[in-house]
């Protein structure tokens, strides 16, 4: 079976392989915490990745390769993720007297009865959970599979870099192994992470620090660089630099940037609708924002004010040591932008 769990050593890097950018993370563990040691944001061209998929594998993997320089330590190994979108995940209960080839030939078995697809088309990974409640001689076991072609396109882009791509993860179990890392996390509560990126909007929820729910929107600052593009022309690459640098001038921030937010919070106003409505009665105790779009001046105040949940960034990095070849002002700029890549990075302490 295709290692989607894995194992681990030392010098790993988080790949987070976005739409407009590709984004590496490397931490160290530091007594019982973490300390980021480097990280790289590379732009990637429009034409790299679309809608969730590699469609160039070229392109991101020299984008990888000019992230490793940056990074400019010797990272080896790699946690890249499909997006959960492309992942099929199940709870599955197996008698504890399988073990070892017997158990993966069962779960391949009982695998085979609800993927749409031919399992030699598929990448399979499972975990034992533990013992089911009230039937200690059942494993409940965590099966996730996803088609294989998702898996190695990015698997072929990191290996391309130079870097052994060790696990291929999803992104939900990024963003919850992230989540004890927030400020002010509470971990019974009902806690929302939207990822606001360049093409897509995902709100996944967590309770227990468990993720239950998880929905993709197609929406994203692209609207905004498309916009700013049209009207003052400038270039959408250039366009992105600048909003991350908040070097853009103050017209086109008063003109299309500030009244943006609006339109980001109607999007996540949409997405908690849908929350809402799957069933789920209570309302979200705290909402945090990621990716990038999540980086607009003001974002989480009015988003509080029209929602009416407590909303702030997500910045994975608020309890972590900062290396000393790092700038702590454009750390904490970056952070929501790298949430992902942090997850990923953090998979390599997991035992
Ligand atoms: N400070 C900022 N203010 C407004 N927009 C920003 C800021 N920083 C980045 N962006 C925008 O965020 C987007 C990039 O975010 P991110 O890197 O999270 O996306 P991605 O992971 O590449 O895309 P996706 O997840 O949708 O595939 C771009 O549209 C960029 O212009
Ligand atoms: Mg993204």
């Amino acid at each position: 079976m295709v290692s989607l769990f894995g194992s681990k050593t030392a010098g790993w890097v988080g790949v987070d392989i976005g739409s407009s950018s590709v984004k590496l993370v490397s931490l160290s563990q530091q007594g019982q915490g973490y300390q980021i040691d480097s990280y790289a944001i590379v732009s990637l061209p429009p034409t790299a990745v679309v809608d969730g998929s590699v469609e160039n594998q070229s392109e991101v993997s020299d984008a990888i390769e000019r992230g490793l320089k940056i990074c400019g330590n010797k990272l080896k190994h790699a946690v890249v993720a499909v997006p959960s979108s492309a992942v099929i995940t199940k709870r599955l209960e197996i008698s504890n007297a399988f073990t070892g080839l017997d158990l993966e030939e069962q779960v391949k078995i009982e695998a085979d009865q609800f993927i749409p697809y031919a399992l030699d088309e598929v990448a399979l990974d499972f975990e034992v959970v533990g013992p089911v409640d009230k039937h200690p001689n059942l494993n409940e076991i965590l099966l996730v599979a996803c088609r294989r072609d998702d898996v190695d396109s990015r698997e072929e882009a990191v290996n391309a870099a130079q870097l052994k791509c060790d696990i291929v993860d999803v992104d939900t179990f990024a963003i919850e192994r992230l989540l004890p890392l927030l400020d002010d996390f509470a971990p019974e509560a009902l806690v929302g992470l939207v990822d606001i990126g360049a093409a897509t909007l995902t709100l996944n929820v967590f309770r227990d620090g468990k993720i239950i729910y998880n929905r993709e929107q197609a929406f994203g600052g692209n609207e905004l660089t498309n916009a700013i593009h049209q009207q003052y022309g400038l270039e959408i690459g250039e366009v992105e630099q600048k909003l991350r640098t908040g070097e853009l001038d103050d017209e086109i921030r008063e003109m299309l940037v500030m009244p943006f937010r609006q339109s980001v919070i109607q999007q996540v106003s949409r997405a908690l609708q849908f929350f809402y409505s799957s069933g789920v009665q209570s309302q979200l105790t705290e909402l945090y924002l990621a990716g990038g779009t999540a980086g607009i001046e003001g974002l989480p105040e009015l988003m509080q004010e029209e929602i009416g949940v407590p909303t702030k960034v997500a910045n994975p990095f608020a309890r972590v040591g900062v290396g000393p070849r790092l700038n702590q002002d454009r750390l904490t700029k970056d952070a929501p932008m790298l949430a992902k890549a942090c997850g990923l990075a953090l998979r390599s302490f997991d035992r």
